[in-house]
């Protein structure tokens, strides 16, 4: 046997369910909040994210998927997709083709992790990101979306960090702070903190080495070194959230693990999870169109873990679409007539279920039982030669004959129907 590779899952049937209704409450929030869907392939060139991440982190350093193809190109499978987004945004200069440049994207990312509960080589990934808005009612309004997703998931039990890491104006400062504080510190830190600190010293709060959390807990704070700019760029992120009713907390250590971000950075913890309980997470990225060669654009994303957001919706969420009908057949002149009514109501748009084997009438019912369906119906016999079916009713057990013709409405008006929600009823 060829088993699949470690830190990628298969999605089974009975799982896939959740991940279809996930996948289905993401496209209609991101849908009502005015993004466009974008794909972009998950392979590109290396230098990308080499520019793009950053060269300072953990993605580029360590976990990319980079190798020379047959025609000697540096490729990577992409470990996020805010680079790819930004390349697409600048390659088909988007900002003129789309009114106002909302975008989201729903796939694969590649990081070379070690695997654990929540943390896979290969993940899925919402990506949802708005171009050209420097106004922070834009990132309150990111976070809303966020925190809307995670709502409308059924996701409880969650909380919202915010951070701001300042502008490539008033970061040098809050460098050469950590530098400062830290002073001969820097030897006792593990190497890649080691690294970081050489590199890029905000890096050093992605450190999860137990060993080093005392002393960076100690570090100074980004927000107590932001220039006048993006204090009230940050003072109007957090009352735009205020606006919202969402609650947050600060978190001084949120710098995100990516080398992009300008001033607002956030994450939604869930915390039903285990270590790995970062539902999503983004931020402001200011310069990054222009550093991937495109117009001096602000950007404002986040990113969510399709795998986490999974784990964390209740457990009856994503329900299996229940067939319709399963038809069964007495006796071979059956099968053909069975087949036709199948595709009818098929394509009426029912969910049909249908025996291929010509089994025993007994054997068929038994399966139509394991499948679920709501009905079954009977093709055979004496109802056969007048144009009629025998359908029963799997729920109640009665059973009635009717026109070929009747079938359709009758599936169609025994329908479990959804409510339809109203304003009142929704606004908090
Ligand atoms: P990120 O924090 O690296 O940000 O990833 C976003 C989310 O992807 C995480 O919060 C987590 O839920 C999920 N995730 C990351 N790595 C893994 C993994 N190995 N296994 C399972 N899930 C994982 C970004 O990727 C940025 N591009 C977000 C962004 C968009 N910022 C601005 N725009």
């Amino acid at each position: 046997m060829i088993s699949s590779i470690r830190g990628t899952r298969d999605i089974l049937p009975g799982e896939v369910e959740r991940w279809q209704h996930l996948e289905r409450v993401a496209r209609s929030v991101c849908e009502r909040y005015g993004y466009r869907e974008i794909r972009t392939p998950v392979v590109e060139r290396e230098e990308l994210f080499a520019k793009g991440t950053g060269e300072s982190t953990d993605i580029v350093q360590k976990e990319m998927y980079t190798f020379v193809d047959k025609g000697g190109e540096h490729v990577t499978l992409r470990p996020e997709a805010t680079p790819s987004i930004v390349r697409a945004f600048v390659e088909h200069s988007l900002e003129q083709a789309l009114p106002t440049v909302k975008l989201f994207t729903l796939g694969p990312m590649f990081r070379y992790e070690r695997p654990q509960k929540g943390r896979y080589r290969q993940f899925h990934q919402l990506n949802v990101e708005a171009f050209g808005i420097i106004d922070s009612s834009l990132d309150a309004e990111i976070i809303e979306t966020a925190a809307t997703l995670v709502a409308e998931l059924g996701i409880e039990d969650v909380e919202l960090l915010i951070n701001s890491v300042g502008c490539p104006g008033c970061r040098p400062a809050f460098g050469q702070a950590l530098l400062k504080a830290l002073g001969n510190q820097v030897p006792k830190l593990c190497a890649d903190c080691q690294r970081r600190a050489k590199m890029n010293p905000l890096r050093i709060f992605d450190c999860k080495v137990q060993a080093d959390q005392l002393i960076i807990d100690a570090l100074p704070h980004s927000i107590d070194y932001l220039c006048e700019d993006c204090r009230e760029h940050f003072n109007k992120t957090k009352r735009g959230l205020g606006v919202y009713g969402l609650d947050y907390r600060v978190s001084h250590r949120l710098v995100r693990g990516l080398d992009y971000y300008t001033r607002t950075t956030f994450e939604i913890l869930g915390h039903s999870l285990g270590a790995q309980n970062a539902v999503l997470g983004g931020g402001r990225y200011d310069g990054l169109v222009k550093r991937l060669g495109g117009p001096d654009r602000a950007g404002v994303g986040f990113a969510a873990g399709l795998e986490r957001l999974v784990l964390a919706m209740p457990g009856d969420a994503g329900a299996i679409t229940v067939p319709d009908a399963f038809i069964a057949t007495i006796g071979e002149e059956a099968r053909e007539p069975a087949q036709l009514l199948a595709r009818d109501l098929r394509h009426a748009g029912l969910t049909i279920l249908i025996d291929y084997e010509g089994r025993s009438p007994r054997s068929q019912m038994k399966r139509a039982d394991r499948t679920g369906a709501r009905f079954v119906l009977i093709v055979g016999g004496n109802e056969l030669a007048q144009g009629e079916v025998s359908i029963k009713n799997m729920k109640t057990g009665e059973q009635d004959t009717l026109a070929r013709a009747d079938v359709g409405t009758r599936l169609f008006s025994t329908k479990p129907v959804q409510e339809t929600p109203t304003l009142a009823n929704l606004c908090r």
